[in-house]
């Protein structure tokens, strides 16, 4: 494999020194770009995107073109992995994601299993595409969704408000919705591996929906198939450690907690301070986050204060990445973006003098 050209990305997730904070962006591929538009018109449905290498190759790279990102993300979505286990994926026409076999009866999930890997040999043979396109100018982030946000999807059959179904699971047969996680955990184990085999040189496990959970039944429902799945992972890959990043949205009053799950670093969202986040686990992981997405909405002056504001937060030192709280929205203007990536390297760099790598 080519040598990586640039790498602050993954010396960042390991608390290393580097000359300025990197960022990328979830979903940093999307709607908001009209090349991406241009592309999945082509494809003819989203699906049709992820499912061909070609093109999941080229809307991977379509935001690297236009912004100088320090990573890139596989083209794909959490969902492929439901689907492989033959829960009958499809987006209804501005409804999101749907499923035609939501897990509803006992026998169904009793029956689930971990799937052949090579139902999802499309997402592989995309990162491997990714990573020859790439050429080693950046690295290349492969993902999965948490156990228990895949959970979700599967027993609502797709998107909700109040998770009434996968929560009356959980308080009235916990015994399912665990045996449902335990399955998920190791398909996601699995999955990320064969990701990481084939060229992902660093993976985010997507917890959307854990914030939804109660106290205590976060750290048994979601964050306990966190940790399990963690330790099943490959975390060295052709000489590199291959970091791990969780993100579970609203998950800010239980950073301790995440921390001690074996990732490497922690996503957050926009409701967190930087600064008391990294008081309180940032000799343990690195951070990643927060700037809220809809800030992208407000002028570039307005988007480039609110960037310095949360580099100051963070303050001096290694181990922040930078990115948004969540994913982009699609009516994001495409130049407040450029606006964003420009002032983190501007008004980074003085975080990471030869001073402060020292300690100062
Ligand atoms: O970050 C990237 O650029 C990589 C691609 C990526 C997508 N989905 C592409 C996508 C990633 C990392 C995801 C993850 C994902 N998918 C999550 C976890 C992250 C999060 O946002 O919390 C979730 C919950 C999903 C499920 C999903 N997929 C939803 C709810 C939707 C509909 C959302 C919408 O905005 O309509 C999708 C579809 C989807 N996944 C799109 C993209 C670019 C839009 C599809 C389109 O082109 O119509």
């Amino acid at each position: 494999m080519t040598a990586l050209q640039n790498d602050t990305f993954l010396r960042a997730l390991l608390r290393e020194p580097t000359e300025y904070t990197p960022v990328w962006l979830m979903r940093q591929a999307g709607r908001y770009l009209p090349e991406y538009c241009e592309t999945r018109r082509q494809a003819g449905s989203f699906l049709a995107l992820c499912k061909s290498k070609e093109l999941a190759t080229e809307v991977t790279l379509q935001p690297l073109d236009r912004y100088p990102l320090d990573a890139a993300i596989l083209f794909s979505d959490i969902l492929t992995v439901p689907d492989a286990m033959g829960l009958g994926l499809y987006f209804a026409e501005g409804e999101g994601p749907k499923f035609e076999r939501p897990l509803r009866e006992e026998a169904a999930i009793r029956a689930l299993a971990v799937p052949d890997m090579s139902e999802l040999r499309y997402v592989f043979d995309a990162v491997s595409s990714i990573r020859t396109a790439l050429a080693g100018r950046v690295p290349l982030i492969g993902f999965s969704g948490s156990p228990f946000t895949l959970a979700c999807y599967m027993i609502e059959g797709g998107g909700s408000d109040s998770y009434s179904r996968i929560k009356t699971m959980m308080y009235d047969r916990p015994e399912l919705l665990h045996h449902t996680l335990d399955v998920n955990a190791r398909t996601v184990t699995a999955y990320l591996n064969a990701q990481i085999e084939a060229g992902a040189q660093a993976v985010q496990i997507f917890d959307s929906w854990g914030g939804v959970l109660a106290y205590g039944k976060y750290q048994e429902f979601s964050l306990a198939y966190m940790r399990q799945l963690i330790a099943g992972l490959k975390r060295e890959h052709d000489g590199r450690r291959v970091p791990v990043i969780v993100f579970t949205k609203g998950g800010g009053l239980w950073l301790e907690d995440i921390a001690a799950s074996g990732c490497d670093a922690v996503g957050l969202d926009w409701t967190v301070d930087l600064a008391e986040a990294r008081r309180r686990v940032g000799d343990k992981v690195a951070l990643q986050g927060n700037f809220d997405p809809v800030a992208l909405f407000a002028k570039p002056a307005a988007v480039e204060a609110e960037v310095a504001r949360l580099l100051a937060s963070f303050g001096s030192g290694s181990g922040h990445v930078f990115n948004l709280g969540h994913g982009i929205s699609q009516f994001t203007p495409p130049e407040h973006v450029g606006a964003l990536v420009q002032a983190v390297h501007k008004h980074s760099r003085q975080y990471h003098s030869a001073a402060h790598q020292a300690g100062a």
